[in-house]
């Protein structure tokens, strides 16, 4: 299938054009920039270069050199560069590229000077996105200037062969307004034919699993989240019950949490789901251990352990399992973020290091997907709306969102502050608008008066964040009389908890979870 490659120079938005792409319909994959070569040129149609946070004139900024554009060029691949690629393309094709200490971060109106194909369709002036410190300002010779801002005497320009064009702004965030349409008229210039469909693609997904898998069994440990669910749902449509479900209560799962899950997946139509509860290990060896990253290498260790357990026990009885599946997504996988070829990996989520456990294959039906697109696949699977909206809930559950040590009388409060959470933020509008929203128990009291008499209570942290694929995130403006009503439940029904606190940190600085 045709593809547009998105060279990945660092910014913190390079997933999100890879998404915006493929929303256009054209499959998008991120590359690291040191990774980009004529062996990974097939079926690319088109390719855009990113934002990034260093400058080009910096020692050790990443850059992709003079013959990986020339090979691109013989091949009549059209590239576009965005804001530090805007840059960088000016650099290497002899424009001047001038050094700035000064940051640009916020609206700014472009002035369209020639729309050429880049620009077709929007108005003479449109608000644009910036968010950069460095400005082109020569062009490279045989190059056209296309807009410009107050700032930035070249905002876009457009090369007289038509293969290569560059914005400094951002076209694939939402405050840019005609983003779209600009990234729209670069995929039109490249002539892709917009086959990424979905719907088309999931039964090729099934096709594959039944022919790879064949008359062999695959087991999938599954949460209950959308992901691991959806994988497992695919994974069933290809090979029917020779799929095998681990659900494993951790101890660590929200009140009811169980039960729904069990539920929910009997009402998918699975047939072998194995329960394990291992919530007694868990919580006794976690007992006294305060340090975040401790608690979460206790928790690894033991999931695994348990997991092996109970692989080993089910082959004993149905003999053995080829597979092992998993509801791994593209941005797990493929991290952004890189600058140097040493900082690829920036963090590891708890269910990307599944793999190394095991020695049985591994099955990942959704690795090429985004999450907003893994949401839709299980919508088009039928899936009931109630699984494919629920808001992510990291593997090791309550135990990123319980500071310090994890006591009987914490782990009470964290389940019954996620209740009342979840019953006061169903019953309002705002929760489509949210990407996740939950307490956090903190490793502190606060004095306060209960009655006539004083008290020294738990505080909790309300954390609401608006995101679209959780690599930033702003926090939710929540309304005031919602957050008020939340408060008074949290401190009147919960016993110990004497104050609430609305965490009002964006990510970055801040990361989502608390630990
Ligand atoms: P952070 O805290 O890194 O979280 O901003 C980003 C997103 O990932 C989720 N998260 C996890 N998910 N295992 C998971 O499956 C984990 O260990 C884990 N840690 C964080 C988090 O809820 C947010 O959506």
């Amino acid at each position: 299938m045709e593809k547009l490659i998105v060279v990945d120079f660092g910014s913190q938005y390079s997933h999100l054009i890879c998404r915006r792409v493929r929303e256009l319909g054209v499959r998008s994959e991120l590359v690291p920039w040191y990774k980009l070569d004529e062996t990974s040129l097939d079926n690319v149609k088109g390719v855009i270069l990113s934002g990034g946070p260093m400058s080009v004139y910096d020692k050790d900024s990443p850059k992709i050199s003079i013959d990986t554009i020339n090979m691109l060029l013989r091949n009549r691949i059209p590239i576009l560069g965005i804001c530090y690629g805007h840059q960088l393309l000016a650099h290497l094709l002899g424009g001047k590229v001038e050094r700035s200490d000064r940051k640009e971060y916020g609206p700014a109106t472009l002035e369209v000077v020639k729309h050429g194909k880049l620009l077709r369709g929007l108005d003479k002036a449109e608000i644009v996105w910036m968010s950069h410190g460095d400005i082109v300002r020569k062009l490279p010779p045989g190059f056209i200037l296309l807009g410009k801002t107050a700032n930035c005497p070249i905002a876009a320009y457009e090369s007289k062969d038509g293969l290569i064009y560059g914005i400094q702004f951002h076209p694939e965030v939402h405050h840019t307004r005609k983003g779209k349409l600009v990234l729209k008229n670069f995929l039109d210039i490249c002539g892709f034919k917009y086959d990424w469909v979905l719907k088309d693609i999931i039964n090729n997904i099934i096709k594959n699993i039944s022919d790879r898998v064949g008359d062999n069994r695959v087991l999938i440990a599954v949460s209950g989240g959308v992901d691991s669910t959806t994988a497992a749902v695919l994974i069933h449509r290809a090979i029917g019950d020779k799929l095998h479900l681990v659900f494993m209560n951790t101890g660590l799962l929200r009140d009811g949490e169980v039960e729904w899950v069990l539920r929910m997946l009997r009402g998918l139509g699975f047939r072998n789901i194995h329960y394990v509860d291992a919530s007694h290990l868990f919580l006794e060896a976690l007992r006294g251990v305060r340090d975040p990253e401790e608690k979460r290498k206790i928790f690894s260790k033991i999931y695994s352990r348990v997991l092996r357990e109970k692989v080993k026990e089910l082959e004993e009885k149905y003999g053995e399992f080829k597979y092992i599946a998993q509801g791994t997504i593209y941005p797990d996988r493929v991290e952004s973020g890189a600058t140097s070829k040493t900082t690829d990996k920036i963090k590891s989520h708890h269910n990307v290091v599944m793999p190394k456990i095991f020695n049985h294959d591994i099955l990942e039906p959704l690795a090429e997907f985004y999450k907003d697109e893994v949401r839709k696949i299980a919508k088009i699977l039928g899936i009931p709306e109630k699984v494919w909206r629920r808001q992510p809930f990291p593997g090791p559950g309550l135990l990123v969102r319980i500071l310090g040590e994890i006591t009987d009388e914490k782990l009470r409060i964290a389940k019954e502050a996620h209740r009342i959470i979840e019953e006061e933020i169903s019953k309002s509008e705002i929760l489509q608008e949210l990407w996740q929203v939950f307490p956090v128990v903190l490793d502190s009291k606060a004095v306060g008066v209960k009655g006539d008499s004083r008290s020294y209570d738990y505080i909790i942290a309300i954390r609401a964040v608006e995101s679209e694929d959780a690599m930033t995130a702003e926090f939710a403006k929540l309304p005031w009389n919602l957050l008020e009503k939340i408060a008074r439940r949290l401190v009147n029904e919960i016993d110990g908890v004497g104050r609430v606190v609305y965490d009002i940190t964006h990510k970055p600085p801040a990361t989502i979870e608390y630990e």
